[in-house]
């Protein structure tokens, strides 16, 4: 339990899952009840790790060191702002957390687990969301609303449907293993539908 029943919710999902537009749906309706909220997203936070993302976004490097410094930018992330945020009895809403690293890391580049596994415990030993939303659709449709929606893709955004198939199977996997976190939502609906769904996921937090 944290201070003032405040949680830390995360979003998740492939590039193209539609999660923006529900993340502020999300901070809206939590205002909307009287929370204070931090929204923020991985890579990224603080100023040290937008400085990290534009690097790991678009410069070549080798796979361990793109898991490392995912990891780094977080480590700083929870310290500078997720654990006092939540200390502070505040709600933080983030975009992406190592969840991401999981799918991306381990099931799309093929780090080891047992790596990703170690750096967990080491940067949040013990700590994980209270919930996460993790948006699933097939890659293919996901990839044609990137396609639309970005002139300068990254170096994620331009892996192929193989590369995504994979990360989304990893998402997967572990909302399998961690049903009580992990709340599905089938991404291929419409904006509306999916707002809705969570809302109605929220309602639960304040009963
Ligand atoms: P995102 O902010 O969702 O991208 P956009 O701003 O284009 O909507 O995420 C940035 C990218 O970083 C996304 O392709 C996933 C990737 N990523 C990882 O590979 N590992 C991680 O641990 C995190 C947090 C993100």
């Amino acid at each position: 339990m944290r201070a003032g029943g405040a949680k830390f919710i995360t979003f998740e999902g492939i590039d193209g899952a539609g999660k923006s537009s529900q993340i502020e749906g999300l901070v809206r309706y939590l205002a909307g009840r009287g929370c204070e909220v931090v929204q923020t997203r991985e890579p990224g936070g603080t100023p040290l790790g937008e400085r990290l993302r534009e690097l790991v976004l678009h410069e070549a490097m080798d796979l361990e060191t793109e898991a490392l410094l995912m990891f780094a930018a977080r480590r700083e992330h929870l310290a500078q702002r997720i654990l006092p945020a939540l200390a502070a009895g505040k709600w933080v809403v983030c975009d992406r957390f190592s969840d991401a690293t999981y799918a991306y890391q381990v099931g799309g580049r093929g780090l080891a687990e047992e790596k990703f596994r170690t750096l967990e415990a080491w940067v949040h030993p013990g700590f994980q969301p209270d919930r996460t939303f993790l948006f699933d659709l097939p890659a293919k449709v996901a990839a044609s609303r990137v396609a639309r929606a970005t002139d300068r893709p990254d170096r994620f955004e331009r892996e192929q449907a193989e590369f995504f198939e994979r990360v989304r199977a990893a998402y997967l996997g572990r909302a399998d293993a961690d049903p009580g976190r992990f709340c599905v939502i089938a991404a291929d609906r419409s904006r509306e539908t999916i707002a809705s769904a969570i809302e109605a996921d929220a309602a639960t937090w304040f009963r």
